[in-house]
């Protein structure tokens, strides 16, 4: 007689979008769900762990680069999905550690690949590992990624382990691509590609029904040719015109306290646009800019973002958004030492100038700053030619970073 799972639970096969259905018992060693934004990736994989540690007696470990980026995406949409499915009580969920554990036993843990000693020591309350999912998986290095595979080792021979990727498929030469893709060369027409070791689908926003026709209408009428090929069709990008390529990423953890010479810069954001602040140190006479820590958010009030400012800056000034002087005055009055930046005119082109002639070196866990940095772009005219003016996008790290530096701008550039 077969034994009955602990818990089983109706779920609708409407709460999926089709196209990932088949996907909740696929099974191959290395998974990959990638494609264009608002597909439905992060939603499926959510709902899958959620089934399978409740009915298939399976341990998640769900990871991001960076820990703290966690709580706000992979945490808060498995809840959602636990909620959503009225399952509260199948689960006790611990918000301060973020560990969901279903009533059988079988967990879901949430570990940040910046946090080596939590990483070390997770061990699931029964058996082993069975499910990694790498949430931003461009986010990460190959290293990284090789030792979660490592940490799947022993357990129970009989049940299948399982790595899965999802991401946006950023750039041709990211190292997923040489790994995952290059061997394989699918046309950009193939959604799937199936062998024992590897799955793969590619998913954009047409397989997703539950999006507003808003949504819709805003993913199609991207007029970029680069973000259209990325975020619409999820097809792998190929950058060209990009602003920057005088920058690179290093761990500067340890050189903290040689970062006296401090420029900070905030760009005010909210809803669709995140709040984005910069901690950056000068080495003026080497021409060089430490980029040490960031912040990235979306939905953070006025009282909400002194006390992230406080954490990163604590009493440090730091150059603002002139723009926002309501805002700036608020933050002083919860103790930041917030400034406007005086933007004269042209300071879009001229910033960018005084910067590309900078060298600009970006802390590992800055993962928005090497974001925009990398993706920042020229418009560009009907012939594909670069025109001098950025495409309004990912540029808010950056924005930052020029009202940090207003000060040194002051007519130091040379123009060309
Ligand atoms: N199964 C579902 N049920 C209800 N809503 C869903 C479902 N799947 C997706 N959605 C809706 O579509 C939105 C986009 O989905 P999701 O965040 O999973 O996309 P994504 O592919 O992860 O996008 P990105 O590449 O931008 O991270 C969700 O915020 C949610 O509102
Ligand atoms: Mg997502």
């Amino acid at each position: 007689m077969q034994r009955k799972p602990d818990v089983l639970v109706d779920i609708d096969h409407a709460v999926f979008n089709d196209v990932f259905r088949p996907y909740l018992k696929e099974m191959a060693r290395t998974q990959i769900i990638y494609g264009g934004s608002s597909s439905g990736k992060s939603v499926f994989l959510a709902q899958r762990a959620v089934i399978d540690v409740m009915e298939s007696k399976r341990n998640y470990l769900v990871v991001r680069q960076v820990g703290r980026t966690i709580r706000g995406s992979v945490f808060a949409e498995i809840l959602r999905v636990i909620y959503s499915w009225n399952l509260n009580k199948l689960f006790n969920i611990n918000k301060s550690d973020m560990l969901i554990t279903c009533n059988n036993g079988y967990q879901i843990i949430f570990a940040g690949l910046d946090d080596t000693e939590k990483l070390k020591s997770l061990v699931p309350a029964m058996g082993a590992i069975t499910d990694i999912w790498v949430e931003e998986a461009t986010e990460t290095d190959k290293n990284s990624i090789k030792q979660l595979y490592k940490r799947q080792r022993g357990g129970d021979e009989n049940v299948p382990k399982r790595l899965t990727m999802s991401f946006n498929p950023i750039m041709q030469n990211h190292w997923i691509y040489e790994e995952y893709f290059s061997k394989l060369n699918l046309a950009d027409t193939q959604t799937e590609y199936k062998s024992d070791e590897l799955s793969i689908l590619k998913t954009w926003y047409i397989h997703n029904r539950f999006l507003t026709a808003d949504d819709v209408r805003d993913l199609e009428n991207e007029k970029d040719k680069y973000y259209h090929d990325v975020y619409t069709l999820g097809n792998w990008g190929v950058l060209g015109n990009v602003i920057f390529t005088n920058w690179s990423v290093q761990d500067l953890s340890g050189m903290r306290n040689q970062f006296t010479n401090r420029r900070n810069g905030l760009d005010f954001g909210f809803s669709s646009d995140p709040a984005a602040a910069s901690a950056t140190h000068y080495d003026k006479m080497r021409k060089t800019i430490y980029i040490f820590d960031e912040l990235y958010e979306t939905g953070l009030t006025n009282d909400l973002l002194a006390v992230e400012l406080k954490r990163i800056f604590g009493r440090d000034r730091i150059k603002c958004d002139s723009a926002e002087p309501k805002s700036i005055a608020e933050l002083q009055k919860y103790g930041i030492n917030a400034e406007p930046a005086v933007k004269g005119k042209d300071s879009v082109i001229y910033g960018i100038q005084w910067l590309q002639q900078q060298k600009i070196i970006i802390d590992t866990s800055c993962v928005n700053t090497k974001n925009e940095y990398q993706q920042y772009k020229w418009k560009e005219d009907a012939a594909g030619k670069a025109i001098r003016q950025p495409v309004d996008k990912n540029n808010h790290i950056i924005d930052a970073d020029r009202y940090a530096y207003e000060e040194e701008m002051g007519g130091s550039l040379d123009v060309y």
